[in-house]
């Protein structure tokens, strides 16, 4: 399992356990937690599952990829540290891991 923590912008953190195999989108779906909407479950196809990656983190997660690029287009507030979290494969290595959701998701 990989705990991973997920900050809503008014600051409410989730801690949850994610089991490995799953997108970081699915961790925070599965545990019903607000902040990522996940239109179009997981298909790299709606942009409303954008996270921020902690800065700590970058590596680990790796960069995206060009659909994953183009999608980011849709969202809004993109930073360098933007990603579509269901484009994050939750391992073992990623356990600790930190994401902040951005204000809205549309
Ligand atoms: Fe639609 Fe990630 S869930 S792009």
């Amino acid at each position: 399992m990989a705990k991973i923590t997920y900050i809503e912008h008014d600051g409410t953190e989730h801690v949850v356990d994610v089991k490995p195999g799953l997108s970081v989108m699915e961790g925070a779906v599965k545990n019903n937690i607000p902040g990522i909407d996940a239109d179009c479950g997981g298909a790299c196809a709606c942009a409303t599952c954008h996270v921020y990656v902690d800065e700590a983190w970058r590596e680990k997660t790796g960069s995206s990829s060009a659909m994953e690029e183009s999608m980011l287009d849709f969202a809004e507030n993109v930073e360098a540290n933007s990603r579509l979290s269901c484009q994050i494969k939750v391992s073992d290595a990623l356990d600790g891991l930190i994401v902040r959701m951005p204000e809205s998701q549309h």
